[in-house]
């Protein structure tokens, strides 16, 4: 008990907090989405941050990192067993199905932004909680939509100054091709199986595709000669992927063509691609991306839903805030406050209170100090907020039902009727 009493509460490893001075970036960010999704047709939704965990399981995959050894798992008091959700794609799904989304007009075009969690080893761009803003267009196959979730993502980043991003895509085929490609891979990686690391040896059995994901020193000659994916597509998968990238060239987006872009979900089909700060293109590793996202055309499906074509992109907004900071980018500060009131004694305190209320009224912004006593600190803050005007209601003023007007550039002092204060202010404002 004692011990308890004295522990100084942390933070949870890999989680932050957002302290006001971090706000502004959260508010571009946040209007900025917004903005964005609306200009593209996009509807917001939102879903909750727990779900059954066999969602994620059968949705981003149960071989993945993310399902086998990043899940924050809860058993609820109706022993349900929920996980907080590492993704938003497979819950934005799940109500697609759930509240019958398919018989509106197709595609359905949806947005969100929330936090997601996932349990990894903690360090420069990885963390536990991370927010997330993303788009996903349900219900239909044109590789014009691929297309335009890449030119979404690229406005969004743009918008927020972030001009020097690239583009890595690759195309993951589709059931009748991948399987094919597969086998060689497989092959191919038996051959080497004495010069891989242990991890690749269980991918190797799991999931064959992430070896070539992998991060290791001594796997990279291996898959440097690796078979590529591309050489196996089937000619639908073929047209759409050269369609994808013919609309990227109409909207001039440069991409780079990485065969070994492979994403750590297993829902994928057709397209998949990265967005990284351009100084780490071609060498980038997987934790700096600040997106991704690809084609799904089977998850509706899987998840107990009909043949659907799907695809969507998610953003790390932690990500694109420290590449704002790394370019030097400032988000805006808040509105300035026009008036600082000023009070002295309980009486001057009251009326001070409802005054505060008619200039809201008015739509003037307008701050106080109702905790300070003195006029001088208060004159203070109202000088480090650089507000244009103070007002000062001392015990005299009360008396006389007036109120002085400090213009705080100059200094200047006025004393007019308090029932008038709200507008000659006003007047002055305009000036
Ligand atoms: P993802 O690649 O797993 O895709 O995550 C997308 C982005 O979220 C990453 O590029 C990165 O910026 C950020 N992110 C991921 N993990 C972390 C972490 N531990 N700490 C900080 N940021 C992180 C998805 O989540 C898919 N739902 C994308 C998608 C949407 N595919 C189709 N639709």
């Amino acid at each position: 008990m004692a011990r308890s009493r004295k522990k100084n509460f942390q933070l949870p490893k890999g989680m932050n907090d957002i302290l006001p001075v971090e706000q502004p970036y959260w508010e571009k960010i946040r209007k900025t989405a917004q903005e964005v999704a609306a200009n593209f047709g996009f509807s917001r939704i939102d879903t909750p941050i727990v779900e059954d965990l066999d969602l994620f399981i059968r949705g981003t995959g149960s071989s993945t990192d993310v399902v086998k050894k990043q899940m924050y798992i809860l058993r609820s008091k109706g022993s349900q067993i929920l996980a907080l959700r590492p993704e938003a794609t497979p819950g934005v799904v799940r109500a697609y199905i759930e509240h019958g989304l398919s018989s509106l007009p197709q595609p359905v075009k949806l947005w969100y932004l929330g936090p997601m969690f996932r349990y990894e080893q903690p360090q420069a761009g990885r963390l536990r909680q991370f927010y997330q803003f993303g788009a996903e267009i349900i219900g239909d196959q044109d590789p014009i939509l691929d297309a335009q979730i890449i030119q979404l993502s690229f406005r969004f980043l743009q918008k927020l100054g972030l001009k020097k991003t690239s583009l890595q895509i690759n195309s993951l085929g589709c059931p009748n091709c991948r399987p094919l490609f597969r086998r060689n891979l497989v092959d191919y990686y038996r051959s080497q199986r004495k010069k891989i690391c242990l991890d690749c040896r269980r991918r190797l059995k799991e999931n064959p595709l992430r070896l070539l994901d992998c991060k290791q020193e001594k796997c990279q000659p291996i898959i440097a000669q690796a078979p590529v994916l591309i050489d196996c597509l089937c000619n639908e998968c073929r047209n759409h992927f050269k369609s994808v990238l013919e609309y990227l060239d109409e909207l001039e987006i440069p991409y780079f063509l990485n065969h070994h872009l492979v994403r750590g979900l297993d829902y994928y089909t057709k397209t998949v691609f990265e967005i990284f700060p351009e100084s780490e293109s071609a060498l980038a590793k997987r934790q700096t991306a600040l997106g991704g996202g690809g084609r799904y055309d089977g998850l509706v499906k899987l998840l107990g839903g009909n043949e659907t074509a799907a695809v969507g992109v998610s953003l790390g907004l932690e990500r694109i805030i420290n590449q704002m900071k790394v370019e030097s980018i400032k988000a805006t500060v808040r509105v300035k406050p026009s008036v600082s009131l000023i009070q002295l004694g309980d009486l001057a305190k009251r009326k001070v209170l409802k005054l505060f209320n008619e200039f809201q009224k008015a739509g003037i912004v307008v701050r106080e100090s109702f905790s300070k006593g003195s006029i001088k600190a208060q004159l203070r803050i109202a000088d480090r907020l650089k507000t244009r005007f103070s007002l000062i209601l001392g015990q005299q003023e009360v008396i006389d039902e007036t109120i002085i007007i400090r213009d705080m550039k100059t200094g200047i002092q006025e004393t007019v009727p308090l029932v008038k204060v709200v507008k000659e202010v006003k007047k002055r404002l305009k000036k």
